[in-house]
């Protein structure tokens, strides 16, 4: 028997190493889910205080909807390996800082610069990284504000400082953004350059029509 191959389980049985390997490697993934999973809550949590405190003063809600998602193993162990970093939980730590995502979708475009200082002014919050697609639009035509921060996890025994990748952006550039987002999965076919034209001409009025809607607000509101 090689005994590098062998292990000796919790109930005493002997098992191949491989097997336990893979056990190990299933719990840090799912203690990294919990740990992600937690951290995207506070920042959810968080987002909707400020989001019903506007709402108490100023009977207006900022943020139309707020939604979460933890990227999947599929997804952490392609972009570790496309990135060339070794593929583990650990290593998904260190090198990922999308593995928790929240999106923030806005009525506005002031509310969006709103909501990112508050995140940026909270005492618990780390800002880690900002990248702001509305003042800088990528060549796709995609707007949206991005922000990464560390949000402190307490667990029984400790805590931990965990990254969340949060997008802000209006409902209207998240309507573009959802269909444009499409056109990433039509690999078996080439994508017509026209249409790739079109929807950037799209981002460019939704774009124009989102300052449109502000202003518009803004002088309902000087009406009174
Ligand atoms: P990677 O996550 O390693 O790609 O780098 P990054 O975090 O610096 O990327 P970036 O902030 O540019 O984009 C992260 C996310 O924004 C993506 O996963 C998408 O959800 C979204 N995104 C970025 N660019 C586009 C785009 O052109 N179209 C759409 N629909 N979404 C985009
Ligand atoms: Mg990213």
């Amino acid at each position: 028997m090689d005994e590098q191959n062998f292990y000796l389980d919790t109930i005493g049985q002997i098992v191949p190493a491989q097997r336990e390997q893979i056990i190990n490697a299933f719990y840090e993934f799912l203690e990294l889910e919990h740990l992600y999973e937690s951290a995207a809550e506070i920042v959810k949590t968080q987002l909707s205080i400020y989001d019903n405190e506007f709402s108490m003063k100023f009977q207006r809600n900022p943020i139309h909807n707020i939604k979460s998602r933890i990227k999947s193993p599929q997804s952490i162990v392609g972009k570790l390996q496309k990135k060339g970093h070794p593929v583990s939980a650990k290593s998904a730590e260190q090198h990922l800082m999308d593995i928790a995502g929240v999106r923030v979708i806005c009525y506005y475009i002031d509310d969006i610069y709103a909501i990112a200082e508050l995140l940026t002014r909270h005492d618990e919050f780390k800002l880690v990284k900002v990248k702001d697609y509305i003042k800088n639009p990528k060549p796709s035509g995609y707007r949206s504000f991005h922000m990464v921060i560390t949000v402190p996890v307490y667990m029984a025994a400790t805590k931990k400082r965990v990254p969340v990748e949060i997008q802000i952006r209006t409902i209207a550039m998240d309507f573009w953004a959802a269909l444009e987002h499409q056109l990433h999965y039509k690999t078996s076919c080439e994508v017509p350059l026209s249409l790739k034209e079109e929807l950037k001409e799209c981002a460019e009025i939704i774009s124009m029509t989102d300052l449109r809607m502000q202003d518009i607000y803004q002088q309902i509101h000087e009406l009174d």
